[in-house]
């Protein structure tokens, strides 16, 4: 195999210096003395990137994707292991690195294509295709600094594709673009990797790598843990994802179940409008002769989850008390997305499918969705327990939240169950 690039059981440290000290004493005693920490930000990299191969790069914030391209740019150095690269490479890293903010566009054309090796001549010839590319039209005469960051990236990238690269490194900046100059971006992409061209792109657009990549690796904590075809790897990532947002959201619960919310929790609790019971009494209504006491949401195992992806099984288990003797419950349960829109509810009563006529004590009833078919998003439960001729007993809006993820792309607040068929 001939390979562009070859990432030899690479690791990259870096050094942070603090003159934070901990105590008192510790200042005094080291006064002066900054404290050096070492942390090591990529582990043992090994990736071969054929010729011709276009590779998403992927991993959560952090995770060391930046700086992998900058070694890869060489414009940062391993501190072990080895880097081959063949090929002219152009990459087009954080925004705005490598402009000048008080030079014009055209300008900030001639410095940058410069330094990805076009001479004056190259870049005179090519002046014309790269500022009709950018679509910047008079800005392309105005001083960079007033460029908005969409506009910065149009010029970085129509720069670092007109240098006619064997290999193009792109970090997330694709993102700042409008939608419509972004599919141009994607077309001239998929354009040099149509001409034998080495791809790497970091996106946080897991679509953007199925319809650019052959192949995606995903970093995490500096170390890579998958390595395959986009659709697996991103399948991968997003189940760990998924799981690591779950286990905040549980988190979540518990820490507001034990009444011991923190500031931070709070935080993330207000966002997400999870709340247990207690803090939702402006929502509750109700003489409680029945009473709901918790409620929570769990897998067809009956685990606890917080975090569904669409088409997941979901059970919404509704823990009740019967403080007054009664006849004729109805159970109801209501969803809403965050923005209100109330998308679907029911109650017992309604569906006609369970006998709760005479309950007693305590148990709890379960709301049973074979497939949840919501879309991404959050959602806010209401659960309600009233008699049949709709004496409220016990009413409680949008007081439970949940979470759906998926790694469709279709639009909107459900998935219709659907299917294609070309005829005739
Ligand atoms: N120049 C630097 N000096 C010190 N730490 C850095 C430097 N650049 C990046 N880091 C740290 O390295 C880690 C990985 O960063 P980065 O490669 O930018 O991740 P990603 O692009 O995946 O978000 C982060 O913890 C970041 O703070
Ligand atoms: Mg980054």
């Amino acid at each position: 195999m001939s390979y562009s690039i070859k990432v030899d059981n690479v690791s990259k440290k870096f050094r942070h210096y603090t003159d934070k000290q901990s105590t008192l004493k510790d200042r005094v005693l080291n006064f002066g003395k900054q404290v050096i920490k070492e942390d090591w930000i990529l582990r043992d990299i090994n990736l071969e990137i054929a010729e011709g191969q276009a590779v998403g790069l992927v991993g959560r914030n952090g995770s060391g994707k930046s700086t992998l391209l900058k070694i890869m740019t060489k414009i940062l150095f391993p501190d072990k292991g080895m880097l081959d690269v063949f090929g002219r490479v152009s990459s087009l890293l954080e925004l705005g690195a490598g402009f000048h903010p008080e030079f014009t566009g055209i300008e900030n054309i001639y410095m940058n294509a410069s330094i990805l090796g076009l001479s004056k001549k190259e870049i005179d010839a090519k002046l014309k295709e790269i500022i009709s590319f950018s679509e910047l039209g008079e800005y392309i005469n105005q001083p960079v600094r007033i460029y908005s960051s969409g506009m910065y990236m149009r010029l970085a990238f129509s720069v670092a594709i007109s240098v006619d690269p064997d290999i193009l490194l792109i970090d997330e900046v694709l993102a700042v673009g409008d939608s419509a100059f972004q599919n141009k971006c994607i077309e001239k992409i998929k354009e040099l990797k149509g001409k034998g061209k080495t791809i790497v792109i970091v996106t946080h657009d897991n679509s953007m790598v199925e319809k650019i990549c052959d192949r995606a690796v995903w970093l995490h904590n500096g170390k890579i843990t998958a390595d395959g075809s986009p659709r697996d790897v991103i399948m991968e990532y997003m189940s760990f994802l998924s799981g690591e947002e779950n286990k905040r959201l549980i988190a979540v619960q518990e820490v507001d179940n034990s009444n011991a919310t923190t500031v931070e929790t709070k935080q993330i609790t207000e966002t997400l409008e999870t709340s247990n019971v207690e803090s939702f009494k402006d929502t509750r209504f109700g003489n409680k002769k029945v009473e709901i006491v918790d409620v929570w949401f769990s897998d067809n195992q009956d685990e606890l989850k917080k975090n569904f992806n669409t088409g997941e099984s979901m059970n919404i288990n509704i823990k009740y008390r019967v403080n007054h003797k009664t006849d004729s419950i109805v159970f109801g349960v209501g969803f809403n997305t965050s923005d209100n829109i109330y998308c679907y509810g029911t109650n017992t009563h309604i569906d006609r499918s369970i006998n709760i006529n005479d309950l007693q004590g305590e148990g709890t009833l379960q709301f049973k969705i074979d497939r949840l078919l919501f879309l991404p998003g959050v959602y806010k439960l209401d659960v309600a327990v009233h008699h049949e001729n709709g004496e409220p007993y016990d009413y409680l809006t949008h007081a439970y939240s949940f979470q759906v993820s998926s790694d469709i792309n279709d639009v909107g607040v459900v998935r219709l169950e659907h299917s294609w068929e070309l005829k005739g």
